[in-house]
């Protein structure tokens, strides 16, 4: 594990195998997932090779073994974003999941008809359709708070659209598909002031941010493994505690019960009521791993390695007739374009296609943020996105495939 504290970018792409295999790939798509380092792979195939066995359940060693390593896992995360309590800490599969389950307890619970969701106009997805399907079976209603032409939280209208009916108030740290930092401070503050709860998605902020969730006083964030190196299929809903023992139970199962009985079935309590079945128990144990590992370096010195990087990105595209960049001047790891070449605008999924037949591997398409390219009045954009293994070199081979591609274009 790295321990590092200069950083060192020879060293650090050692650790990922997928650097170092077969695949000459120039990998641009750390947005969607990340590469995983060895360390990460390790505590997979060590769990599943030598100490597999069920948490919380019996009373064998390696059950017990098992269940230690679970709750440190915990533990660590609790660590990593500032909870107060390993009880705040709920296991999910990932951000998606994270967000219904607030909608489909929390939401469905407490909203009644004509009750107010605000939600950020540059969404992914995930942080929209789940508060849909719970206005649907409550009466509520979704009410977008627009968003800036350059993919900020537009505060001004934001605030003309709070009042007392709002009653949830959902936004990104970071936006996808541009990585623009929304301002959560504030937006968190004026949802208290007008009575509601803020949820915060930090699928892609917590990546490059330090997390403390009793500092910002938000009332849940949530995150996903797979974007901070560790695997797909493991994510955290953090919620304040006395919010998230009010919430009646989701999934029913094993685990989150204390007694079942044909007449009556009671409910374990937090973290367990909200984890029925079996858990990923490999996926929490290397989201630790991936936690400490990134923990090794240090923050000021990755944030200059990825200025670097994307201040050499923007100005070779800057340097690209008919691009142009999508947001402001893109912020953490991330840069979305379009192209238009003689006044025709380029499909998106041509340029990626592209690039892919070079070896470059970036995403294209509508990032799962249809109403943000609604916004912007198009229909996706290419959008580059940089991971801790990414070199100067990265940026030069898709500068060049990218002018080639537009040459045969
Ligand atoms: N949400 C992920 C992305 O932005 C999948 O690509």
């Amino acid at each position: 594990m790295s321990s590092q504290t200069t950083f060192d970018i020879q060293a650090v792409r050692q650790q990922f195998p997928f650097l170092n295999g077969d695949s000459s790939v120039v990998y641009l798509d750390s947005a969607a997932t990340t590469q995983k380092p060895q360390c990460v792979i390790d505590t997979i195939s060590h769990y599943y090779g030598k100490q597999n066995a069920n948490v919380h359940r019996g009373s064998h060693s390696l059950t017990a073994q098992a269940t230690t390593q679970f709750e440190q896992a915990r533990e660590c995360v609790q660590r990593f974003i500032n909870a107060s309590s390993n009880k705040e800490v709920i296991w999910t599969r990932g951000a998606t999941e994270a967000i219904n389950l607030i909608a489909q307890t929390y939401a469905r619970d407490t909203l009644q008809a004509g009750d107010e969701i605000l939600v950020g106009e540059m969404e992914h997805h995930a942080n929209i359709v789940p508060w849909q399907i719970v206005a649907q079976q409550t009466g509520a209603k979704v009410i977008k708070v627009p968003m800036t032409a350059d993919c900020q939280w537009d505060m001004q209208a934001y605030q003309a659209l709070l009042s007392e009916k709002t009653k949830i108030v959902a936004a990104a740290h970071m936006t996808n598909v541009t990585a623009t930092r929304q301002p959560i401070e504030e937006i968190i503050t004026h949802a208290h002031q007008a009575g509601a709860v803020a949820v915060i998605d930090g699928a892609q902020g917590i990546v490059h941010e330090t997390v403390d969730v009793q500092s910002l006083d938000c009332d849940f964030y949530i995150f996903s493994g797979h974007k901070l190196y560790a695997p797909a299929g493991i994510g955290v809903l953090y919620g304040k505690e006395a919010i998230l023992n009010l919430m009646p139970v989701w999934h029913g199962g094993g685990k989150m019960v204390e007694k079942v009985s044909f007449e009556h079935t009671s409910f374990s309590g937090l973290p367990g009521k909200f984890e029925a079945g079996t858990p990923n128990v490999a996926g929490a144990l290397a989201l630790a791993t991936a936690i400490q590992w990134l923990q090794g370096f240090e923050k000021s010195e990755l944030e200059s390695h990825y200025k670097k990087l994307l201040d050499k990105l923007v100005d070779g595209l800057n340097h690209i007739e008919g691009i142009q960049i999508i947001g402001l001047q893109p912020d953490a790891s991330v840069v979305s374009f379009t192209l238009n070449l003689e006044g025709e605008a380029i499909h998106h999924n041509d340029i990626a296609t592209l690039l892919d037949q070079q070896g470059i591997a970036v995403r294209s398409g509508h990032h799962c943020a249809h109403p943000l390219m609604d916004a912007l009045g198009i229909n996706g954009t290419v959008r580059v996105s940089l991971g801790i293994y990414n070199n100067e070199q990265d940026i030069e081979a898709f500068l060049a495939a990218l002018n080639k591609a537009i040459d045969l274009l």
